[in-house]
C-alpha cells in the first residue's frame, strides 16, 4: 500500500456545545435549552410549542464536561495521544453575548489559549464556527437562519473570530453537518416552528442564508488571508436501496439529492436544477448579487463525518437488515465509507477532510481502566476502507475522529453514550468527579499514529 502522505492530518474532534461547560461566562445557545433523555431531546430538535416550556431537570449541554476550566490538562492529554490536528467550535454565545454585537473579550481570550495550547504542543487547530449551538437570542429574535439578517449578524461573527485568529489557525470549517438541517432545523438552522409554519418552506428559507452565510465565511477567510482553507461539515451517509424495485431506487435517489443539494452549492457554486425547482417553489427570495457571490466564493475543502448509512425503502423498514448495528442502532458499515468518500470525490473533486468517524457506545470501568477493544475494531476497520479510497485516488486530506473525549452526546443528551479516547467521570445525571481516564482506545491511536505519521 502507498504510503501516507507526510503531511496527513491524524486528529480528533470535540464541539463547544458538547464539551466546554463554563455557562455562567456566556450565553444560553440552542442546545443548552434542551434537557437530557432520549425522547425530549428529539422533540426539542422541531416540534413546535415544546420550546416555551422548560421541564425542571439536568440541561446537559450547559455543564458539558467543563472543558472551559480543564482545556490545559484536556490539550496535554491530546499531545501525549499524538494527534496532529484538533477540530473544536468556537461559541458564538461566548464572543456576542446579545444582539448589541458587542465584543466580549473575556471570550475571545479563552479560544486564544486555547489556541496557543494547542499550537504549542505543534497540534494544528481547525475551527468550526457553529456546531448545531446557535445563540438563543438569535433564535429568540431572528428565528436563526430563516431570517436574513442572522446572514448579516454571523458576517460580524466570523469577521471577528477570523481577524483574530487568523494567523494561527489555518483551516475554518462554517457549520457542523449543514445536510442534518434536513431533520433537524431547530438544533441546525436555529429556527423554531410555528404551528401555523409549513415546514419544508422554513427548511428552504435556513438552507438559503446558510449558504449565504457559508459564503461569507469563504471570503472573509481568503479576503485575510488567501491561503487560508475553508472547508463546511456534510453528514456523507451512503444510501442503499433496499430492493431493486424501482420505487426504491428512485427515493434512494431522492435522498442523496437532498443531502448533496447543500454541497452541490457550496463546491459547485450553483444551485441543481432540482434545488433550483425546489426554491423557487417555496418562493425564497432569490436576488441575483446572492447568485453571483455563492459562484465566486466556493468551498476549497469538504470536511465530512460518517458514521453510518442509511436506507430507502417504499416499505416501513427503517434500517439495513445485512448490517450490525450499535447498541443505539447506527448500522455499522466500514465499507460504506470507502463508497461514500469515492462518491463525493467523483462528484465534487476538491480535497475531503474527514473530521469526524467514531463509535458511540457504553464504556464500563474496570479497577480504573476501559478497555475498549470494540471501539479500536470499529475504527481500525474504518480507517483500513479510508485507506482504500486513498488508493482509489480520492485526496484525503486528514481523519479526525469523533470524539477526543467523552462528551454530551447530541441525540440524547447522555454522556453515557460515549465516543471518546478519554473516559470523563460524568455520569447522565451530572454526577461524577470528571476525572480524565485514557481508554485502551488512546494508547491504539497514538501508536496509531506514530506508526502511520512516520
Ligand atoms: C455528529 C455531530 O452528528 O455526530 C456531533 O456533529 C455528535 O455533535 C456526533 O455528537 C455523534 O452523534 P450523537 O448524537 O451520538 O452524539
Amino acid at each position: 500500500m502507498k504510503p501516507m502522505n507526510k503531511n496527513f492530518l491524524w486528529g480528533s474532534s470535540i464541539s463547544g456545545g458538547q464539551c466546554e461547560g463554563g455557562f455562567s461566562s456566556r450565553k444560553e445557545t440552542v442546545v443548552d435549552i434542551i434537557p437530557q433523555g432520549r425522547e425530549t431531546r428529539f422533540q426539542y430538535l422541531d416540534q413546535p410549542g415544546i420550546y416555551l416550556n422548560r421541564p425542571e431537570g439536568f440541561y446537559p449541554s450547559q455543564a458539558g464536561v467543563e472543558f472551559y476550566e480543564n482545556y490545559q490538562e484536556d490539550i496535554a492529554l491530546f499531545a501525549k495521544m499524538g494527534l496532529k490536528a484538533l477540530r473544536f467550535s468556537i461559541l458564538w454565545s461566548r464572543i456576542f453575548l446579545d444582539e448589541k454585537m458587542e465584543v466580549n473579550e473575556e471570550g475571545l481570550m479563552f479560544y486564544d489559549h486555547v489556541i496557543d495550547e494547542l499550537l504549542k504542543y505543534g497540534i494544528e487547530p481547525i475551527i468550526t464556527t457553529i456546531h448545531f449551538d446557535m445563540p438563543l437570542w438569535v433564535v429568540e429574535k431572528y428565528n436563526g437562519f430563516s431570517n436574513r439578517q442572522t446572514v448579516d449578524l454571523y458576517q460580524k461573527y466570523v469577521e471577528t473570530i477570523v481577524n483574530r485568529y487568523h494567523d494561527r489557525v489555518k483551516y475554518w470549517i462554517s457549520f457542523c453537518e449543514i445536510n442534518v438541517m434536513n431533520h433537524a432545523l431547530y438544533m441546525v438552522g436555529g429556527a423554531i416552528l410555528k404551528p401555523t409554519d409549513n415546514r419544508e418552506q422554513v427548511l428552504h428559507l435556513c438552507a438559503y442564508y446558510k449558504l449565504l452565510a457559508n459564503a461569507i465565511l469563504v471570503k472573509t477567510c481568503h479576503d485575510i488571508d488567501s491561503t487560508l482553507k475553508v472547508g463546511c461539515e456534510v453528514a456523507g451517509t451512503p444510501c442503499y436501496p433496499l430492493t431493486s424495485l424501482p420505487i426504491d431506487y428512485a427515493l434512494m435517489i431522492q435522498n442523496e439529492r437532498s443531502n448533496n443539494r447543500y454541497t452541490d452549492v457550496m463546491v459547485k457554486g450553483k444551485f441543481p436544477y432540482y434545488f433550483l425547482k425546489e426554491m423557487q417553489d417555496y418562493q425564497i427570495d432569490m436576488r441575483p448579487e446572492d447568485l453571483q457571490f455563492l459562484k465566486e466564493n466556493t468551498l476549497d475543502f469538504i470536511a465530512v463525518s460518517y458514521y453510518k448509512s442509511s436506507l430507502a425503502s417504499h416499505e416501513d423498514v427503517q434500517t439495513n437488515p445485512c448490517l450490525d448495528k450499535t447498541a443505539f442502532g447506527w448500522t455499522i458499515d466500514p465499507q460504506g465509507f470507502r463508497i461514500m468518500l469515492n462518491n463525493m470525490y467523483e462528484r465534487y473533486e476538491v480535497p475531503i477532510m474527514v473530521v469526524e468517524n467514531g463509535l458511540g457506545t457504553y464504556d464500563t470501568l474496570e479497577n480504573g481502566q476501559i478497555h475498549d477493544d470494540y471501539r479500536i475494531e470499529y475504527l481500525q476497520k474504518h480507517i483500513e476502507q479510508m485507506e482504500l479510497a486513498i488508493q482509489d485516488g480520492v485526496e484525503i486530506i486528514g481523519y479526525l475522529t469523533w470524539s477526543a473525549m467523552d462528551v454530551v452526546s447530541t441525540s440524547e443528551g447522555m454522556m453515557s453514550k460515549r465516543y471518546g479516547f478519554i473516559y470523563v467521570d460524568r455520569q447522565d445525571d451530572g454526577t461524577g468527579s470528571l476525572k480524565r481516564i485514557p481508554k485502551d482506545s488512546f494508547y491504539w491511536y497514538q501508536k496509531l499514529i506514530q506508526e502511520k505519521g512516520e
